[in-house]
């Protein structure tokens, strides 16, 4: 399958809708390279506004969604309502929703099961901690966590998995490209902490099909990012 370069923008709990709505103008009057796939993640009440705006050239993302259709599942949102508001992917198991959440691998692997069988695309995120690291139980972590988006796709092709090491999100430091793992990569491996600066670099490497872009993604070299291939 040929692997189209994807960047993400996770605008996270960031923004209302002026400076969106602004984002989202800068966004749309930008020349951007139509070889790449470009999704951003937006605050589930802000989904339909944003759909509503952005140029349909560009994808948007929810953040989160629930494993099951409906019920009493207070403050959730279920992939049908995303697809409700016109919205065609989900952003799961980023390490904020993991580790400040504390929602665990299999509560991941249902959502992604869900959220691909009602037809959404799933960014997929992994990533190790700081200590993880040290420990020297990188490639264990990684692989139990990617073990179980694994055990719940059936079809890849709507699935982008997005290898986060956590010590690299919105500290500014970013993985080194020689550090990228890419052992488990199916579509992409972001590495924390993308900018404008990095971008080039980084995108250069043989396995490196993309980025998952945080505080970035709210700023105009969100366009520079999306263009770092060309
Ligand atoms: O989802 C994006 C990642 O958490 C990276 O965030 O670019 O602000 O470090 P960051």
């Amino acid at each position: 399958m040929t692997r189209k370069f994807f960047v993400g923008g996770n605008w996270k709990m960031n923004g209302d809708k002026k400076s969106l709505g602004e984002l989202i103008q800068t966004m749309n009057g930008a020349k951007v390279d139509p070889n790449v796939e470009v999704v951003c993640g937006a605050p589930s009440i802000y989904l339909d506004f944003v759909r509503s705006k952005l140029d349909p050239k560009f994808g948007v993302a929810a953040q989160n969604c629930y494993k099951v259709p409906k019920g009493a599942f207070t403050g959730e949102i279920s992939p049908a309502m995303i697809k409700d508001c016109g919205v065609n992917w989900v952003i799961l198991g980023h390490s904020e929703r993991r580790h400040v959440f504390g929602e665990s691998d299999e509560l991941i692997g249902q959502k992604t099961a869900h959220a691909l069988e009602n037809g959404l695309g799933v960014i997929a995120c992994i990533g190790e901690k700081l200590d993880e690291r040290e420990g020297g139980i990188t490639e264990k972590v990684v692989f139990a966590q990617t073990k179980v988006i694994a055990d719940n796709v059936k079809d890849w092709s709507k699935v982008v998995l997005a290898y986060e090491p956590v010590w690299a999100i919105g500290t500014g430091k970013t993985a080194s490209p020689q550090s990228v793992l890419c052992w488990v990569a199916h579509r992409f491996f972001s590495s924390g902490s993308v900018t404008g600066g990095t971008c080039k670099e980084l995108a250069s490497q043989k396995d490196v099909d993309g980025f998952l872009v945080g505080g970035a993604s709210l700023k105009p070299e969100f366009i520079d990012i999306i263009n770092a291939k060309s």
